[in-house]
């Protein structure tokens, strides 16, 4: 198909309404303008808007800029920041507000209440509201009763009718002619044209005929696998699938400890596990972690949501308890390279939580590097998207922590390297002029990105997550000229005494 491919005739127009314009809110949007839905894009931050409007897309994904500037110009996609205008406007009413994380790992639901509020006050005509941002099961029927509330306060306010309390918890309005679907979003970021346009799956929630024929509709350009159920199911099918996603990542990661302990190589092993398809090689890689705005705030509301039901999900609590591990795990492989991290310069590549995105929320870089920091490292960073982010968190101060334009620049002077986001252009990067800039050529690993061999070979000592094997060989070692002491048998870093 296509991607964006403007040029679709429709049996039936429905105008739909985007509220909240993010990451998920935006490709979703121009996305179904491209399909040939008239959409209407709503959030209040006034700025976000503004931008949107002149053709700007407010955070780094590949291809979205040039798909607003052509929904845009086509006059299907319209963006306000007056949401109850967009409300009135629509007949399908997409729900794409955050859903951060509460103190007790709960999803704040707050931000869905007040649109629910909002479209309860606005049903001027039927209205299919879906949800998209990612809720825990049962948080469409509390939208169905808000909506209904503020549907019924409105008439009785109409009405002039005093009674306004008895109208909140009297019967339905006879206005109040809405559904309430769920439609979980399972875009990446990086991806998210790519995920919208050509999805695994498209899931379906809606308890009406009227409400299933319509999203159908919506997504019938697609033709992509639809995954039709009741609402409740619905919004389970997102939690699981990213507990589930998180839970392999755990998996290969505790796996990469064990590598690590018996002096195996965990790329390997990812290798022959996924080449089983009941397995598939997908999110098997092992490395610092798993972060961003969605597996780890998902896994703690689904496990929340889980307790609060009764249920054991220690099993989600181990895929947390491992992951945040990580970022210890990999802190003692730059002990071990370095030894006292205090006073020491060390450079990192990649601060985003993941490569082709500039989103650094949750990101293990950042963990890392608090980490270092407390123990008294001086940071040299760079990233080529996720800087600008990076600094409002760690603003540049000389000789603690600077950002620099090339990854050359970092390896200036450094005595270890640690590489934290798998960009593809770290791909290109010159080992030996690296090695020539640094004072120690250390590389520490936390993607499993390089080629142990091609670092050997550069003559670096390589230190992988799960994977022995990278460094040079105790023959190597014992060469006349050799940098480096033998590591003690077990650590895991670069040098391999067992040859
Ligand atoms: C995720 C889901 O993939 C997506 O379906 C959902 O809609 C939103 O949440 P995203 O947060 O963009 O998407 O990131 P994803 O590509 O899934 O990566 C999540 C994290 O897992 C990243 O930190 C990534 O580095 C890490 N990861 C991923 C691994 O550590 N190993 C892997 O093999 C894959």
């Amino acid at each position: 198909m296509e991607i964006g491919n403007l040029n679709h005739s429709r049996s039936r127009s429905y105008k739909i309404a985007v509220l909240g314009l993010g990451h998920v809110g935006l490709p979703t949007a121009v996305g179904f303008s491209s399909l040939g839905w008239d959409v209407i894009g709503a959030d209040e931050d006034a700025a976000k808007v503004e931008l949107i409007r002149a053709g700007r897309v407010p955070f780094f994904e590949p291809g979205l800029d040039d798909l607003l500037h052509r929904t845009l110009a086509s006059g299907r996609f319209q963006a306000t920041s007056d949401v109850t205008q967009a409300i009135r406007a629509a007949t399908v009413v997409f729900i794409c507000v955050g859903t951060p994380q509460r103190e007790d790992g709960a999803a704040d639901l707050s931000q869905i209440e007040a649109i629910s509020r909002a479209i309860g006050r606005n049903l001027n005509g039927y209205k299919l509201v879906v949800e998209k941002s990612t809720v825990p099961a049962i948080t469409a029927s509390w939208i169905q009763r808000t909506i209904q509330r503020y549907a019924a306060l409105k008439v009785a306010e109409t009405n002039g009718d005093g009674n306004v309390e008895g109208a909140a918890e009297g019967p339905e309005s006879s206005e109040a002619d809405f559904d309430v679907a769920s439609n979980p979003e399972f875009l990446q970021e990086g991806q998210a044209l790519e995920n919208f346009f050509e999805p695994c799956r498209i899931v379906i929630g809606a308890d009406s005929e009227r409400a299933r024929t319509i999203l159908s509709e919506l997504y019938s350009g697609l033709q992509r696998p639809m995954v039709v159920a009741d609402v409740t199911t619905a919004e389970l099918i997102k939690h699981a699938a990213n507990a589930f996603l998180s839970t392999k990542i755990s998996f290969i990661n505790m796996v990469a400890d064990i590598c690590d302990a018996v002096g195996a190589d965990v790329t390997r092993v990812a290798e022959g596990l996924g080449l089983d398809p009941r397995i598939s090689p997908a999110f098997l890689k092992a490395g610092i972690g798993f972060g961003g705005y969605c597996f780890p705030k998902d896994l703690r509301a689904f496990a929340h949501l889980a307790e609060q039901q009764g249920v054991d999900c220690s099993l989600l609590r181990a895929v947390e308890r491992i992951n945040t591990r990580r970022v210890e795990v990999f802190l003692e492989k730059v002990r071990n390279s370095v030894w006292v991290i205090s006073g020491k310069k060390l450079g990192v590549l990649g601060l985003a939580f993941k490569p082709n995105t500039d989103d650094i929320r949750e990101a293990p870089s950042l963990k890392i590097i608090e980490a270092l920091l407390k123990e008294g490292a001086e940071l040299r960073l760079h990233d080529p998207w996720a800087m600008p982010a990076a600094k409002a968190l760690y603003p540049p101060v000389a000789g603690l922590i600077t950002y620099w334009e090339s990854p050359y620049e970092v390896a200036r002077g450094v005595e270890a390297l640690l590489l934290l986001t798998e960009w593809d252009e770290y791909n290109h990067l010159d080992l030996g002029r690296l090695r020539d800039l640094m004072q120690v050529p250390a590389l520490i690993d936390g993607r499993n990105f390089f080629s142990p061999q091609e670092a050997r070979q550069a003559r670096f000592s390589y230190a992988g997550m799960g994977r022995r094997g990278g460094g040079p060989s105790l023959r190597e070692l014992a060469a006349p000229g050799q940098l480096w002491p033998a590591a003690p048998v077990g650590t895991g870093v670069g040098v391999d005494v067992n040859g």
